[in-house]
C-alpha cells in the first residue's frame, strides 16, 4: 500500500481481537533479567577500547594550543584524537556535523578531543590531563538580547510564517483584546540512558551499536560525515533507554567512536557521554519568547489570533522551535497570523524535544486562552467550544477526525470541573490556596515511509524484521500484537527483530510517527502473507478470519501450519499519501489539573490531574496510558521545574545533571490519570491509529499554570513557575486582602 487512503473494515476491526488489549511489554522479562542490553553494554563487537570525550570550557573563541603529550604517555592510552590529527570528514547532514574540524569553539561542551584507552578509568584520567589554552570572547547567550538580530528561518517541514485574513485590522476592530508574552526556558531531554556507541570497522565498512531513535536517518547522516556510501554504514539500536528527541540524530559519541575505531585499524571503540555531556555536548530544546494576541467578541468568538515566536540555535544551524504551528489549526478566527524568528547564540544546537513546537507553543497559547476567558468572564472550557472550527482554519481542508470538544466535555465531567470557582483565590484548604485549570491538547499526526519483512516458519512462528526502534514506548509489544492479530497467532509465537539497518528501513521512533508508520508497514506485509496463505486454499478470501492458528471462512477452516510449507515470506511498505495533504490530521485531548499553592511560601503542589485524549485506534491500552501519563508528567515538569539555567557571562549550563535539572518524581504526581475516548481515523493509516507519544505533553503544563492562577489570582508568564516568581504577586494579594 502506498497511500494512507481509507481502508474500510480491516482484520484489526475483528471483535475481541488482540490489538488494543493492555498486554504487558513482551520484552519486559528480558529487561528485568539483564538480557536487553543498551548500546554501551553490548558484547556483539568484541573487545573494545574505551573513549572519553573532552569538551570545550569556553562558549566562543578558538583553541590557541592543545597539548596531549602527557595524556598520550599515561598508562593504557592507545589514541588521542584532536582537531590536529582528526581525519577529514564530509558534509553536515540533518544536524549531524563533522567534529574536531578546527580550533573554533561555538559553545561550551563542544567536543575538542577523544582519549581512547584500554579501560574507561584510564581514558577518563588521561582526558583530564589534556591541556588546552583558549582565546575566548564574550558569548552571546541571551535570547532576548538577540531578538533584534533574529531572522526568518529557512523553510523546514512547514513554512515559518503563515497568515489568513487581515490580522492587524481584525485585531484593531476586536471589542476584547489580549496581548501577552510568555517565555519558556532551555530544556534538556534528560532521558534515562545517556548517549552511547560502540563502533568497529571491517575494511571500509563501519558498524555502530548505538542509542539512536531513527537508525536509517542516522545511517544516512553518518555516511555523509564519514564520507562513505550509505550501505557501508550499519547502525544497530535494539534497546534504547528513552530519547525524547535527543537520539533522533547520532551525537558525538557515534562520530568520535567511528573516527577513533578507524584510526585504530577497526578495533571496537566504545564511547558514552557523561550526564553533563548529554546536556552540554548534544542538543537541547531552545528557549522561546512568544507573543500572543487574541481579539474576540464579547461572547468569546475569536476574531483575530496572532502567535509570534522567537527561538535560538547555535551559529551555523537553522533549527527553530515551531511553537506557533499548533495555533494554525486549533481555533476558528477569520484573521490570523503566525511567525517564527530565529536567533543565533553561542549555545549548543537546538533540536527536537518531545512534541517540538506544540509542547512549548501550547504553554503560551493555552494560558493566553485562559487569560481571555477570565477577561470575558467566560468558562475556559466554554471559550474553547465556542471557537471550535468546522475545518482546518488555515489550510481550509477537513480534519481527518477531530474530537477536541468530546475530550473537553468528558474531561470536565470526569474531573468535576463544575466545582471550579471562577473567582481566583476563593478556595482555601488550610495553608493552601487551591485552584483548577484546564487546557486543550493537540499534536500533529504524521506518517513516515516504512518497510517491513515477515517470515512464517513451518512451526508456525512469525518473525518480523525492520529497522524500527523501541525507545521504551512499547514498540516491540504493539508490533507483536498487530502481527499476531493479522495471522491469528498467539503473541508468544511472534518474534520482532528491530533496530538494525541491515533489515528493511523503517521510520524509527520520533515525532509521534513510529507506531503508525512501522505498524502500517507490518500490517501491509502481514496482509500479503494472508493472501499467500489464502491462495493455497479454496476458502473465500473476502470473509477469511485468521484466529487460533487457523484460517476460517464460512463454516470451513484449515490449520495454518499445514499451509506454510517450507516457509512463507512477504514485504510491506507504507508511504504518506494524499490523505496527508487533503486532511488536517491531529491527535487531540484536554487536560485538567488541580493545584495547591502555599499561601506563605508560594510552593506549588499538584493535587490531581486528568487527561482525556483521542488518538485513533489504541494499539495497547496499557502502553497508551503510559505514554499519556509520561507526557503529562513532562508537562508538569515544564510548568513547575524544568529549566536549564544559562549563565549569561560564560554561556554555560549551570545545572547540567539530574541532581540539579529537576524533573517530576512520583512524589510530585500524587494522582494522575489518562483516558482515551474510542476513535478510528480511517484516513490516517491502515491501522486507523494516530500518534500518542507526544500528545500527553501538549497543553499539560498550561493546565497546571492555569490552575495556579485560579488558585492565587497571580499570573506568571515566565516558565517554569517557581515560587520566587509567584511570591511578589502572592504578597501583593495578601496585602490587598488585609486592606480590604
Ligand atoms: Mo520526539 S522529539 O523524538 O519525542
Amino acid at each position: 500500500m502506498e497511500m494512507n487512503q481509507p481502508v474500510g473494515a480491516t482484520p484489526l476491526d475483528r471483535e475481541g481481537g488482540l490489538v488494543g488489549r493492555p498486554i504487558d511489554r513482551v520484552e519486559g522479562p528480558l529487561k528485568v533479567t539483564g538480557h536487553a542490553p543498551y548500546a554501551y553494554e553490548s558484547r556483539e563487537l568484541g573487545n573494545p577500547a574505551y573513549g572519553f570525550v573532552v569538551t570545550a570550557s569556553i562558549a566562543r573563541g578558538r583553541i590557541r594550543a592543545i597539548d596531549a603529550g602527557a595524556a598520550e604517555a599515561m598508562p593504557g592510552v592507545v589514541h588521542v584524537l584532536t582537531h590536529r590529527n582528526a581525519p577529514p570528514q564530509g558534509e553536515k547532514k540533518e544536524q549531524v556535523a563533522p567534529l574536531l574540524t578546527g580550533p573554533e569553539i561555538r559553545h561550551v561542551g563542544q567536543p575538542v578531543a577523544l582519549v581512547v584507552a584500554e579501560t574507561f578509568e584510564q581514558a577518563r584520567a588521561a582526558a583530564a590531563a589534556i591541556r588546552i589554552a583558549y582565546d575566548g570572547e564574550a558569548p552571546r547567550a541571551v535570547l532576548r538580547d538577540a531578538i533584534p538580530d533574529a531572522q526568518v528561518p529557512p523553510q523546514a517541514a512547514s513554512p515559518p510564517d503563515s497568515s489568513r485574513g487581515d490580522f492587524d485590522a481584525g485585531f484593531a476592530a476586536a471589542p476584547v483584546k489580549l496581548d501577552v508574552t510568555y517565555t519558556t526556558p532551555v530544556q534538556s531531554h534528560a532521558m534515562m540512558e545517556p548517549h552511547a556507541t560502540i563502533a568497529a570497522w571491517a575494511g571500509d565498512r563501519v558498524t555502530l551499536i548505538t542509542a539512536n531513535q531513527m537508525p536509517n536517518r542516522g545511517q544516512g547522516s553518518l555516511a555523509s560525515v564519514l564520507r562513505l556510501p550509505k550501505e557501508n554504514v550499519r547502525l544497530i539500536s535494539r534497546y534504547i533507554g528513552g530519547g525524547f528527541g535527543a537520539k533522533l540524530q547520532p551525537q558525538a559519541d557515534a562520530i568520535l567512536a567511528a573516527l577513533a575505531s578507524r584510526n585504530l585499524g577497526g578495533r571496537p571503540v566504545k564511547v558514552a557521554l557523561t550526564r553533563q555531556q548529554c546536556f552540554d555536548a548534544t542538543t537541547r530544546r531552545s528557549d522561546t519568547v512568544q507573543r500572543i494576541r487574541l481579539g474576540a467578541e464579547p461572547d468569546g468568538k475569536l476574531l483575530a489570533i496572532a502567535h509570534e515566536s522567537w527561538s535560538d540555535t547555535t551559529t551555523g544551524d537553522s533549527f527553530y522551535e515551531t511553537a506557533a504551528n499548533a495555533t494554525r489549526a486549533l481555533y476558528e478566527a477569520p484573521h490570523r497570523r503566525t511567525a517564527h524568528r530565529l536567533a543565533h547564540l553561542d549555545l549548543p544546537v537546538s533540536s527536537s524535544m518531545r512534541a517540538p513546537g506544540e509542547a512549548v507553543g501550547l504553554l503560551a497559547l493555552e494560558c493566553a486562552m485562559d487569560e481571555l476567558a477570565a477577561a470575558l468572564n467566560l468558562d475556559p472550557v466554554e471559550l474553547r467550544i465556542r471557537n471550535e472550527p468546522a475545518q482546518d482554519p488555515e489550510k481550509q481542508v477537513p480534519f481527518s477526525t477531530r474530537a477536541l470538544v468530546p475530550c473537553l466535555r468528558e474531561g470536565a465531567r470526569l474531573f468535576g470541573w463544575e466545582k471550579r470557582q471562577a473567582r481566583p483565590g476563593s478556595v482555601r484548604d488550610g495553608q493552601w490556596l487551591v485552584g483548577m485549570g484546564m487546557s486543550a491538547a493537540a499534536r500533529l499526526n504524521p506518517l513516515q515511509p516504512a518497510k517491513a519483512r515477515v517470515r512464517l516458519d513451518p512451526d508456525g512462528t512469525l518473525t518480523a524484521r525492520m529497522a524500527m526502534t523501541d525507545i521504551g514506548t512499547g514498540t516491540y509489544t504493539i508490533l507483536s500484537q498487530i502481527a499476531a492479530e493479522m495471522l491469528g497467532l498467539p503473541v508468544a509465537q511472534v518474534r520482532m527483530v528491530l533496530g538494525d539497518t541491515a533489515d528493511p528501513p523503517s521510520s524509527g521512533s520520533g515525532g509521534s510517527f513510529g507506531a503508525a508508520s512501522s505498524g502500517s508497514a507490518l500490517y501491509v506485509a502481514c496482509e500479503e502473507l494472508r493472501r499467500q496463505i489464502l491462495a493455497k486454499t479454496d476458502l473465500e478470501p473476502a470473509n477469511a478470519v485468521f484466529a487460533e492458528g487457523r484460517v476460517a471462512s464460512g463454516n470451513r477452516s484449515q490449520d495454518l501450519r499445514a499451509l506454510i510449507g517450507a516457509g512463507l515470506e512477504a514485504e510491506g511498505e507504507i508511504k504518506p499519501g494524499q490523505n496527508s495533504k487533503a486532511f488536517s490530521q491531529y491527535s487531540y485531548g484536554a487536560h485538567f489539573a488541580e493545584v495547591g499553592v502555599d499561601v506563605d511560601t508560594g510552593e506549588i503542589r499538584l493535587r490531581r490531574m486528568l487527561g482525556v485524549f483521542t488518538g485513533g485506534r489504541i494499539l495497547n491500552a496499557k502502553l497508551a496510558r503510559s505514554q499519556a501519563i509520561g507526557g503529562m508528567t513532562f508537562g508538569v515538569g515544564a510548568a513547575l521545574m524544568e529549566a536549564v539555567e544559562v549563565d549569561p557571562r560564560f554561556g554555560h549550563f549551570v545545572n547540567h545533571d539530574l541532581a540539579e535539572y529537576h524533573v517530576p518524581v512520583h512524589a510530585d504526581l500524587p494522582a494522575i490519570d489518562a483516558v482515551f475516548l474510542p476513535e478510528r481515523d480511517e484516513r490516517a493509516n491502515p491501522l486507523k491509529s494516530k500518534g500518542l507519544g507526544e500528545l500527553g505533553i501538549c497543553g499539560a503544563g498550561a493546565a497546571v499554570a492555569n490552575a495556579v492562577t485560579n488558585a492565587t489570582g497571580v499570573r506568571v508568564r515566565d516558565y517554569p513557575l517557581t515560587l520566587d516568581k509567584l511570591l511578589p504577586g502572592l504578597a501583593e494579594r495578601e496585602a490587598g486582602q488585609r486592606r480590604a
